[in-house]
Parts: C-alpha cells; sequence; structure tokens
C-alpha cells in the first residue's frame, strides 16, 4: 500500500515509524514532514489544509491510504474532500470533528447521551458569564467554543481569575470566542483513554497520561504536554470499562444517531475520582506526545488497527498486548512554552540506540548542512520501552543524558505519578 501522513510533530514521526514495520506499507510519504521523518520517509510540501491539493496529490502519487494525524484539517474537511474523491482515509468527518473543535457541541452530545461530564453553561454575552461566574465562584472553568490551539481553557481558582478571563476569551479568541462554556471545576487525577471507532465498533488500544506543566512536580505554565507514559495505572481496568460504557460507547452512539457516526482515533480526556470516571474533553486525533508512547508499544500492529478502522473493520480486530510500559520525555528549546530559541545546534543524536525499544521522535526540527536544529517550541520526544516503567523512564532519561544540546530543557520526572 502507498500510504500518506499528514502532520509534522512527534506524533506523525512515531506513526510513520510504526506504519513502516508493517508489511502492508510499501511506500510512505508524509506531509510536510520533519527532519526526524525525513530521514525514514519521503516527505512532501503540500497545503495540508487545502482538500483539493492533497487529494491531488494522492492521484499523482497512487496514494491507497491517508492517515490525518492532526486536529486542523479534519475541522477543515479534508477527510471529507478526499473520500469524495475515493480515497480510503483515517480521520473523522468534519460535522463529526466538533466533537474537538467545538465544546458546546461535545457538551450537547454529553447530555443526550447521559455521560457524566462537569455541568456546564453557555454564553455569548460577557456580562452575562460574569454574572454567572459570580453565582458559582472558583474555582471554574472558563473555555473558548473552537479550536484554539489548546490555549482556550482557563482553569480559574480565584474569581478575580475567573472574570479577567472570561473577559480575554470574548476579547482575545476573535471567532473562537463567540461562545464561552463555563464549568464546574473537577478535582481528581487526569488520565488519557485512546480509542478507535469506525462508526460503529469501539476499540480501546491504549491509556496514557500526559504532563501538561512545563515544570517538575506540576508546576508553571500550561504546554502541549513534556511527556508521557503508557499504561496508565489509574486508568484500571474497571475505571476503563466504565468509561468505555458510560461515556465512549453512548456518545458514539449519539453521534450516529445524529447521521455523523466517527470514524478514526477518539482520545477521551477523563478526570478520575473515587473509582469514577468523566469526560473532560474529546479529541478527534491520537494525543502528542502520548501517541509516542501508545506507537512505541503498539509497533507495526498499530497500522493493521487503524487501517481496520478505516475499513470498518474494528469488529474483527484484536489488540495485541505486551506486558510492557514505553515513556517519552518531551525536550523543549529556552522560551518554551512562552518563544521558543530557535536555530540551536542538537547533536549526539546519532550516538543513541534506535530500535523497538528506543526511539527519539522528532517534532520542532530542521535539517541543514547534515546538522540538526531547534525549530520550534517542543522539539524531541525521547521515547523509551521496558518491561517495568521505572526500566522505561531509566532508559528514556539515559538517553536524554546523551543529547548535546544545552539549549535544550525537560523534565526530570516523567512517570512520577505512577511511581
Ligand atoms: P481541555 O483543552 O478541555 O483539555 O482543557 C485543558 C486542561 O484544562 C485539561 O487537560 C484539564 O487539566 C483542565 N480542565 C479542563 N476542563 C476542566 C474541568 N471542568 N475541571 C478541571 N480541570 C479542567
Ligand atoms: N498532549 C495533549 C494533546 O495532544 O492534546
Amino acid at each position: 500500500m502507498n500510504i500518506l501522513i499528514l502532520g509534522s510533530g512527534g506524533r506523525e514521526h512515531a506513526l510513520a515509524w510504526a506504519t513502516l514495520q508493517n508489511p502492508k506499507c510499501d511506500k510512505l510519504i508524509v506531509a510536510p514532514g520533519n527532519a526526524g521523518i525525513s530521514a525514514i520517509a519521503e516527505c512532501a510540501d503540500i497545503d495540508i489544509l487545502n482538500g483539493g491539493a492533497v487529494a491531488e496529490f494522492c492521484f499523482e502519487n497512487a496514494i491507497d491510504f491517508v492517515l490525518v494525524g492532526p486536529e486542523a484539517p479534519l475541522a477543515a474537511g479534508v477527510a471529507d474532500r478526499l473520500r469524495e474523491a475515493g480515497l480510503l482515509v483515517f480521520g473523522p468527518s468534519k460535522d463529526a470533528a466538533r466533537l474537538e473543535a467545538s465544546k458546546a457541541f461535545t457538551k450537547e452530545i454529553c447530555d443526550a447521551a447521559n455521560a457524566p461530564t462537569a455541568a456546564y453553561a453557555r454564553f455569548t454575552e460577557v456580562e452575562a458569564a460574569k454574572d454567572y461566574i459570580r453565582t458559582q465562584g472558583a474555582p471554574i472553568v472558563i473555555k473558548a467554543d473552537g479550536l484554539a490551539a489548546g490555549k482556550g481553557v482557563i482553569v480559574a481558582m480565584t474569581l478575580e481569575e475567573a472574570l479577567e478571563g472570561v473577559e480575554t476569551v470574548f476579547s482575545e479568541f476573535g471567532d473562537a470566542g463567540a461562545e464561552a462554556v463555563i464549568e464546574e471545576f473537577m478535582e481528581g487525577e487526569e488520565a488519557s483513554y485512546f480509542l478507535l471507532v469506525d462508526g460503529e465498533t469501539v476499540l480501546a488500544i491504549g491509556t496514557a497520561q500526559d504532563h501538561k506543566r512545563v515544570g517538575d512536580g506540576d508546576t508553571g505554565p500550561n504546554t502541549g504536554g513534556m511527556g508521557a507514559y503508557s499504561p496508565a495505572p489509574v486508568l484500571s481496568e474497571a475505571i476503563a470499562t466504565r468509561a468505555l460504557d458510560d461515556i465512549v460507547k453512548p456518545t458514539m452512539r449519539e453521534m450516529a444517531r445524529r447521521g455523523m457516526p466517527y470514524q478514526g482515533v477518539l482520545y477521551a480526556g477523563l478526570m478520575i475520582k473515587d473509582g469514577m470516571p468523566r469526560l473532560v474533553e474529546y479529541n478527534v486525533r491520537f494525543g502528542d506526545p502520548e501517541c509516542q508512547v501508545l506507537m512505541m508499544r503498539l509497533g507495526g500492529q498499530a497500522f493493521d488497527l487503524i487501517h481496520a478502522c478505516a475499513e470498518g473493520r474494528l469488529a474483527e480486530a484484536k489488540v495485541n498486548w505486551a506486558d510492557d510500559h514505553a515513556v517519552t520525555v518531551v525536550m523543549a528549546a529556552e522560551g518554551y512554552p512562552g518563544t521558543p530559541k530557535k536555530g540551536t545546534v542538537i547533536r549526539g543524536l546519532d550516538t543513541l540506540p534506535e530500535d523497538s525499544q528506543n526511539m527519539v521522535f522528532h517534532a520542532g526540527t530542521r535539517a541543514e548542512d547534515g546538522k540538526i536544529l531547534a525549530n520550534g517550541g517542543r522539539v524531541l520526544n525521547v521515547t523509551a520501552r521496558g518491561a517495568s516503567l521505572k526500566e522505561a523512564q531509566a532508559r528514556a532519561y539515559a538517553m536524554v543524558d546523551a543529547i548535546d544540546w544545552p539549549e535544550g530543557f525537560c523534565r526530570r520526572d516523567i512517570g512520577w505519578r505512577a511511581l
């Protein structure tokens, strides 16, 4: 099969790495890709938000299968456009992608499906929103209704922060802030549950836990994610079953009932307290960096599962679980999550092992004159696997320590909640 993966992050490097291990893959192209991806697959510079351009590229290059990595092309309807052109695609339609693109839509689906989530109210007027916040008090959560590149959520611990936050949502986020969802603050421990859905069948493919804060011990500002590990023991089998039966399956049935069956990977962000999971949010793509630990654990079979999902054959698919653990440590450029320093040289990558136990997935990197340069905020995902979480963690940090990049930093405690 000739396969095209859309995206350019560590997530797409991990998806490409796993796909290349599958004998079904004859040829792999990643668009636009990055320096790490270009070392293992052909990269093509196309506008992945333009469905017509992607479809044309697919015909010119005899592509049989398209795997969409990030949410933006999905929300822009690229998967629909490719399906209209007769291509086999992994990823939800524009309508179904609203599960990530609109917080208000997701809340409405949860209500209809009776799925446990935070209590909420919707506002299009800043003054009404403020009145509501005053009656509810803090802590409270304010969300812009729309994709805001992960910046549309304010978890306000005080009333003052909340009132200021709601102003920000309405003024700064433009169209995305035209509506705000104000939510009950949920206490508990967060975990991510990853499922494949082919419109009908739901297949769980793994659990993980992200580390959103920039500093050790979960301190400092929020980021896109500073590291992850899988499995996440907080999502025990009993709690995962509850999440599947009470949240995921009812919402997927509701989507089908509304004529927008969901196809692709569903990332359920859950809050767990006293053994009960509640939905924080849905994402319509793999998490980044959670995908890196999932791919490390699944290896080549990941593509069989993704392919079965796209063809509507999940009912007959099975995950072959190894009793193992994986950890990924994000190395970011000085300044992140503010303005990261770009163009610094990363050395020592060529001394590291690259096998089924150890991989450095690239995120924001660029190759120049045989050198690897930092070219973004989150730059490297140093990923390792082991018989225990401790072993995987030790391997990942041994690789981190062998990387010579003075302008980079990472958290030293990825996996701490489970250890
Ligand atoms: P979201 O973009 O919806 O995932 O929100 C980003 C982060 O904000 C989540 O990962 C949570 O840590 C936090 N968050 C969102 N909604 C809530 C909530 N209702 N209660 C507590 N924390 C929340
Ligand atoms: N790591 C969080 C996300 O991908 O949204």
